[in-house]
């Protein structure tokens, strides 16, 4: 298993991201919030790091992504790029920092590039976007979208159940997806969303797909590393797979600890 993934022997563009679509070569994320998981993911050849907003829930501790703030954003990508030298950040842009106006966007990204040394942002969302990444890509900053179930709008949604279900929701997500396609965004993650969705939508964009709950055609796949690692047991999402239990190492370590310590076997005495 250790070869599959080999090291990344140099810093991850972009532009090698949309080549591996070409080669049918399968692109792999996973989110980091901090330095200490970015150099760990990065050993493990993880291509792209996602400074997710799910930070939110999984470190923040909220119910849902809508707290997150442009400081906060900044903070955690600084964090990661810190531990990453060759991996691709990519970090959220959060709740209505890109919506109210392209000047608006412009700022915020600027701030995740500049202040916290992303090489892209991700965006939520079809239409309402679609003219925000156009500009954002216009004046030099690579976008990802994100279609399917976005859960920055989990209150209108009514919840995190999957997305295009129906003929036409599908049929409007696709439109959606050219759409971002042509306003110049670089790679478009579906997220719950039917396989042949995720499917048909993969097979008509040049663009790559990264599919989280969206099934198995999807050009590349990603998860929250707290979920793929068994850290965050408040919600398990169905489709996720656990490659780890590590929070129920860390119990067992931190038990192992007190014990130690109120027995008086840790220190030892020189
Ligand atoms: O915030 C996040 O972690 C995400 C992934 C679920 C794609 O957007």
């Amino acid at each position: 298993m250790g070869d599959v993934m080999p090291p990344l022997t140099r810093r991850v563009r972009v532009t090698d991201i949309k080549l591996k679509k070409q080669r049918g070569e399968k692109i792999v994320m996973l989110t980091a919030y901090d330095a200490t998981m970015a150099r760990l993911l990065e050993r493990a050849g993880i291509e792209i790091l996602l400074v997710g907003d799910s930070l939110g829930m999984v470190i923040m501790g909220e119910e849902t992504t809508l707290p997150v703030t442009m400081d906060i954003m900044v903070y955690h990508t600084r964090a990661v790029t810190r531990g990453a030298r060759k991996a691709l950040v990519v970090a959220d842009m959060p709740f209505l920092s890109y919506q109210a106006s392209v000047a608006e966007a412009i700022h915020n990204a600027r701030r995740l590039l500049q202040e916290g040394g992303a090489s892209a942002v991700k965006i939520e969302g079809g239409f309402p976007v679609v003219e925000v990444a156009r500009r954002l890509v216009e004046v030099g900053v690579p976008v990802m979208g994100h279609l399917g179930l976005i859960p920055q709008s989990v209150h209108q949604l009514g919840g995190y159940g999957q997305q295009a279900r129906a003929p036409e929701q599908a049929e409007r997500l696709l439109e959606e997806a050219k759409a971002l396609e042509a306003a110049g965004v670089f790679a478009l993650v579906l997220e719950s969303v039917p396989a042949e969705v995720a499917r048909r939508v993969t097979e008509t964009l040049s663009i790559p797909t990264i599919g989280i709950g969206a099934g198995p055609y999807c050009d590349g796949q990603v998860l929250v590393s707290y979920d793929a690692f068994g850290l965050y047991d408040e919600f398990v999402p169905p489709f996720v797979k656990q490659y780890a239990r590590l929070g129920e190492e860390i119990v067992r370590a931190a038990e192992r600890f007190a014990e130690e310590v109120r027995l008086g076997i840790f220190p030892p005495a020189s």
